[in-house]
């Protein structure tokens, strides 16, 4: 029998232990002279990742603030006992992202293509895999094969547009976010597989349902996802098995039916299979199977509705409380239609300088993917300091800290599309206006999804005021 004694001994010696543990793992940055964040047990951040006040992005932003006002290049931080660097200086996230890229090609999500062939996504891949899928897809998004997809992302606007008229004759307020998550979710499904998605005929439609699914936010995904930056091969699921099977299966039957009945569309399917066209007739190995087509199918849709439908979202608020910008951008869209017979065309889009402004400003105030990520995956020195980053190390770039940064952009909270303009935009420091990232992994679908957002605010403006509801 233990006694009252003996269980008070394991408990201390247990506690002890994990204490002791904790302590010689928070030693990791102090020994290497580095800068850190002075952690706290057990989280190593300061906010429960259960219940957190503050998204990680925010406390990322923080982070990058506290090292920025110590003039520190570089600074460690701790997820849990894990060790993170967050870059702070433009010139050395110049060389993590781009110049001493081999040494930092992972996003550091754990790949099992066998047992999860849609864990083979070209976001998640890394080294040579990562390489030779992303030489097979650049093609997909060049310009030219993005203007054919025009006149279907010009249709899915209609539903919208009526949908918004019923709602203003009945003057109630209109929720942006979710009518556009409506739009980009219609959208992606047409350009990318050519499935009609009908969001705004029935909200709970299975894509926007499940789209929906994607990026809720709930204690339980978001301890997934903290877990999951640290331990990669867990790949705790963050989202639901429901959605997951639905787009699994959605997806491999859409490239199996084109595959089989050799139906020809403008979209992303048809573009994969044309890749194993030529593959075939080249006599090379370089086609892809049906589980990598699904693969970067979902990838396809996930990242290609929310960036959009949020970065579109911000734009509308920052317009309604700027009228006069609102009103100037009006004026263009309508005198760039009149040139084109009072259409909104592919090419009349591409020619609005302010429409790119208010975009470019609109990506620097609220860029959607907040954070960069990489994992060094060969021993590094920052020539400048001699610190040697160890493979295996995780190293985060703040979006949002670096676009926010008065040095850079002074007065960073004022909404002003003229930073953009030809003039202003030559003075921005180089590797501090990163919405889309940059260097190899830079995002392949940046002209995609600003073309979208594009044609989704000259439709709503050239039909609507926008003006802040009276909770804003
Ligand atoms: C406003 C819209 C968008 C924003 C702000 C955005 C932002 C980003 C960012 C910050 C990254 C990480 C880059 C890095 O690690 O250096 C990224 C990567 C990526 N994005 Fe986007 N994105 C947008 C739209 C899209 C669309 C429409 C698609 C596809 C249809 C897409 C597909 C991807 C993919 C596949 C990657 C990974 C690329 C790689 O690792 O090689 N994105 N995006």
């Amino acid at each position: 029998m233990i006694g009252y004694v003996e269980i008070a001994i394991i408990f201390v010696t247990v506690g002890l232990s994990v204490y002791l543990y904790f302590k010689r793992s928070y030693s990791y940055w102090k020994k290497r002279k580095v800068p850190y964040i002075e952690p706290r047990i057990p989280w190593g951040i300061k906010e429960n990742p259960l219940r957190p006040t503050k998204s990680l992005l925010m406390q990322m932003k923080e982070f990058y603030n506290e090292f920025k006002a110590k003039d520190y290049a570089f600074g460690g931080l701790y997820f849990l006992t894990s060790p993170v660097l967050l870059l702070v200086e433009p010139e050395l996230i110049k060389k993590v992202l781009s110049k001493d890229f081999p040494y930092f090609t992972s996003h550091g999500i754990h790949v099992d293509e066998e047992k999860e062939p849609i864990s083979g996504n070209l976001f998640s891949l890394d080294g040579e895999k990562w390489r030779n899928m992303r030489i097979k897809l650049t093609p997909t998004f060049t310009s030219g094969k993005i203007k054919t997809m025009y006149h279907t992302m010009l249709k899915c606007g209609e539903p919208m547009i009526e949908h918004i008229s019923s709602l203003s004759t009945n003057g109630k307020p209109l929720n942006c976010k979710e009518v556009l998550a409506c739009f980009t979710t219609d959208v992606i499904g047409s350009c990318a597989f050519g499935v009609e998605c009908n969001s705004f005929k029935d909200p709970d439609a299975d894509f926007r349902r499940h789209g929906r699914e994607l990026f809720k936010l709930t204690w339980r995904s978001n301890l997934s996802r903290f877990i999951n930056l640290l331990f990669p091969k867990l790949k705790l699921p963050t989202i639901n098995k429901e959605t997951r099977q639905f787009f699994c299966d959605t997806f491999s039957n859409i490239v199996t039916h084109r595959k089989k009945t050799d139906i020809r569309r403008d979209d992303f399917v048809q573009l994969m299979l044309e890749i194993n066209k030529k593959a075939e007739a080249n006599g090379s190995n370089d086609s892809l199977n049906v589980g990598q087509m699904t693969a970067q199918s979902i990838m396809f849709f996930a990242a290609g509705f929310e960036t959009s439908s949020t970065t579109m979202t911000f734009c509308l608020h920052e317009l309604a409380h700027n009228l006069d910008i609102q009103e100037r951008l009006r004026n263009e869209i309508n005198a760039t239609m009149q040139k084109y017979d009072g259409k909104l065309t592919y090419d009349g889009i591409l020619e609005m300088k302010y429409l790119n402004m208010v975009i470019d400003e609109t990506l620097r105030k609220y860029p959607a993917g907040s954070l960069l990520h990489r994992v060094c995956t060969k021993d590094y020195t920052i020539e400048e300091t001699g610190t040697k980053i160890q493979a295996g190390t995780r190293v985060f770039v703040s979006i949002l800290g670096l676009q926010r940064d008065p040095e850079y952009f002074p007065n960073p909270d004022k909404f002003d599309p003229e930073r953009f303009s030809d003039e202003n935009k030559r003075k921005i420091r180089s590797f501090t206006y990163l919405p889309f990232g940059e260097g190899p992994r830079i995002c392949i679908g940046l002209r995609f999804g600003v073309l979208q957002a594009k044609l989704g605010l000259c439709l709503l403006l050239k039909n609507f005021i926008f003006t802040p509801h009276k909770s804003l």
